[in-house]
């Protein structure tokens, strides 16, 4: 259906994505980062957006264009994408973590580029935790309905569950992750309070239509 006619069943709410990857400088040319395209996150937004909600996508570097009526909010690091979040997400009803946030940043990043010398002498990187978003946002009191994503390699049904319960969230969204990485298509599998239940392969549009939609009858 076109967009335009679907129902809108997020009308009056706001909803607060982030998606894509952070990026943590070791010096000013350099830095490291996850795998991540933003495509699962943007879709979501884009859906969000369609079934009437006002949405906000706080974005890591992904090179894809906002989409449509979305407003979007760049960031680089994991420390500025929480800033962000927090600063916003109690004047929103629904909040979707889709982004690929780096656990780790440089505790000991380089103001000046760091150079090679002549004993080939290599940087010793020093690594500190990056604030957790989600579990941040999760614990605020006024917290919105929260939505996690998680990209597992293996046991996915196992450890989708329990990511769940640790982070405090109602529901979470978990994918077999390094196979759809850049891919167009994706298969979830939803983890609430009953247990889990598979969104079968498709377009990760429709899936995000889809998801939309078990968001919006959890609500
Ligand atoms: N997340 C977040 N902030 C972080 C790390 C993760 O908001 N610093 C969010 C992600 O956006 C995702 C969810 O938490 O919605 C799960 O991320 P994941 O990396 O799978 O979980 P972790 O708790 O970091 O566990 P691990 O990487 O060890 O599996
Ligand atoms: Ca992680």
């Amino acid at each position: 259906i076109i967009a335009a006619f679907r129902p809108k069943i997020l009308a009056n709410k706001r909803v607060l994505v982030t998606a894509g990857p952070t990026f943590e400088p070791i010096d000013p040319v350099r830095g490291i980062t996850n795998l991540s395209s933003g495509k699962m996150g943007y879709a979501i937004a884009r859906a969000a957006r369609q079934a009437g909600a006002e949405v906000t996508l706080v974005s890591g570097p992904t090179g894809l264009p906002a989409p449509y009526g979305v407003h979007r909010i760049n960031v680089q690091t994991a420390q500025q994408m929480h800033d962000v979040v927090l600063s916003r997400a109690a004047g929103h009803e629904i909040f979707v973590a889709v982004a690929a946030v780096a656990d780790w940043r440089i505790a000991n990043a380089s103001a000046q580029k760091l150079k090679k010398n002549e004993a080939g002498d290599v940087p010793q990187l020093q690594f500190e935790p990056n604030p957790d978003i989600l579990a941040a946002v999760a614990s605020l009191q006024n917290k919105p309905y929260c939505v996690g994503f998680a990209a597992e390699s293996e046991n996915l049904l196992e450890y989708g569950e329990a990511k769940r319960k640790r982070k405090g969230i109602p529901l979470l969204v978990g994918n077999i992750g390094h196979q759809t990485f850049g891919k167009d298509e994706n298969e979830l599998v939803l983890f609430d309070d009953k247990g889990h239940q598979s969104l079968p392969r498709a377009d990760k549009q429709e899936l995000a239509r889809q998801l939309i939609g078990e968001i919006a009858a959890r609500i």
